[in-house]
């Protein structure tokens, strides 16, 4: 049996037998009793295991120290004035595995940052069993939302020719160390996907409804809560949508998500209302309920202006239509402003990727952001530029290689009509959910900029 099993059905064992394997969280030896909190993995919640001196095995088990394995053998009796609803009082108790004297995650609190030098320890503490669970049920619900509304999953390609976000910050896949790229593997130069969109949006040609979840790479050098240089991101792509459909998939995603780990997450959410946020789990339920609001970016620039004006002070305080917001005015609009999830649509093309929609105001695409309270930026897409011509020329003017992307290019000139996605930054969506404030801390083993452990 396992600790996950016990807590469900304790009541129908009570003075039966048990038996079960287990990692000691803590262990205290009295004079007449002994207490073991036992946690095995597949619960947040430990089981608490007294014995006495006439337990079986009692002289070995009283060396057991924290972060050993051992064997319990016991019966369950019911606790009904105690914290725990339970307890198992052993008959017998077998050290399997003894673990050495200074295991590195003893009982006291550990800077996030010591934690992270120890990535292949903290997913045994609370914390972290709280936030990978998490993250585990939030990419099975993604899929679920997808597989449920006739999604097609496609595994885009990790290795690719072309800089899809045209950002210039790919990671080179070579190897070789002489950068001759002809000589090299692929005859030609290769990178690390930083987005899986374009693939998807052949893709939606053929299924109307597709998305991606895969790993993706920036070699972008922001060392911020927020980047990662490798990330998940889920990318749909849906084929004849205009942006107001997209907008309405990312708020059912994000709703569909939200409502299936409160069916299955509530022990991890209330952890983490309790230790990482205040406020989580009624800032969750007030997404369930409530309607992004929606502004364009020139609302959003007036704003700002506005606020200016009355003497709030960015550091870029340089407030103007093409400006690229950054993450203080983002904060500032949905924290402060609206104070829920905000749509930002119609950013000047100037600032955003090639492919996106012209607008019939010259100025202008088709794009939406969605900026939630504590994080920023959560999603970032747009409707695409169905137009042949206009995109070639968009790509002129920005100086894109048409010659690499022609098969995408080409995929206008055979039936394109409408097609608009997103890409979810997966961090940043188990950063909102768990209140963890640092990518590092939501990421198993975190990859950023001059850190690679592990
Ligand atoms: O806004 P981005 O760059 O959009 C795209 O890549 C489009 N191709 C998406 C699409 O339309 N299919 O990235 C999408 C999201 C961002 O909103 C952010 O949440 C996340 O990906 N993201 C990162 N997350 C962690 N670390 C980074 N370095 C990230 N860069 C982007
Ligand atoms: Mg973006």
């Amino acid at each position: 049996m396992d600790v996950k099993k016990i807590f469900e059905v304790y009541k129908e064992y009570e003075k039966k037998e048990i038996k079960l394997l287990g990692r000691v969280r803590s262990h205290r030896q009295g004079k007449v009793v002994s207490f073991i909190v036992l946690n095995d993995g597949t619960t947040l919640k430990d089981l608490q295991i007294v014995y006495k001196a006439d337990v079986k095995g009692f002289d070995k088990i009283q060396s057991a120290r924290v972060s050993s394995i051992i064997e319990v053998t016991g019966m369950v009796v019911l606790t009904p004035d105690k914290l725990q609803p339970f307890e198992v009082q052993a008959t017998e108790l077998v050290l399997l595995d003894q673990s050495i004297e200074d295991y590195p995650l003893q009982k006291k609190e550990h800077s996030p940052e010591f934690l992270r030098e120890i990535s292949h320890l903290r997913a045994r503490t609370k914390t972290f069993q709280s936030i990978f669970r998490l993250r585990s049920a939030a990419a099975f619900a993604i899929h679920e939302f997808f597989q449920k509304n006739n999604y097609v999953y496609l595994t885009s390609p990790i290795i690719t020719e072309n800089d899809a976000e045209g950002a210039g910050e790919s990671f080179i896949v070579t190897t070789r160390a002489d950068n001759n790229y002809e000589e090299d593997f692929f005859g030609k130069k290769a990178n690390l996907s930083v987005s899986g969109q374009l693939h998807a949006e052949s893709f939606a040609q053929a299924f109307q409804s597709t998305y991606t979840f895969g790993p993706t790479f920036r070699a972008e050098n922001s060392n911020t809560s927020r980047h990662a240089a490798e990330f998940w991101m889920i990318e749909p792509e849906i084929a004849f949508i205009d942006l107001t459909g997209n907008i309405k998939v990312i708020e059912d995603m994000l709703k569909y998500v939200i409502n299936y780990i409160f069916e299955n997450n509530m022990d991890e959410l209330n952890f983490c209302d309790e230790n990482l946020e205040n406020g989580l789990i009624k800032k969750l339920e007030n997404i369930k309920n409530s309607n992004f609001v929606k502004n364009t970016y020139s609302e959003a620039i007036e704003v700002l202006s506005q606020a200016v004006k009355n003497g709030h002070k960015f550091e870029e305080n340089d407030i103007k239509f093409g400006m690229d917001l950054g993450s203080e005015h983002e904060k500032y609009i949905c924290e402060v402003v609206n104070k829920c999830p905000t749509f930002l649509i119609n950013y000047p093309k100037e600032i955003k990727a090639f492919y996106m929609k012209q607008n019939d105001d010259g100025k202008t695409v088709a794009a939406v952001d969605l900026l939630v309270p504590g994080i920023g930026e959560l999603v970032g897409g747009s409707q695409r530029e169905d137009n042949y011509d206009l995109l070639m020329k968009r790509c002129k003017e920005m100086n894109i290689n048409t010659e690499e992307l022609k098969w995408y290019l080409d995929l206008r000139k055979f039936g394109y009509f409408k097609s608009a996605g997103f890409g979810l930054g997966f961090e940043r969506l188990v950063m909102y959910i768990t209140g963890a404030s640092n990518i590092r801390d939501v990421l198993p083993f975190p990859r950023t900029p001059k850190n690679l452990l592990f």
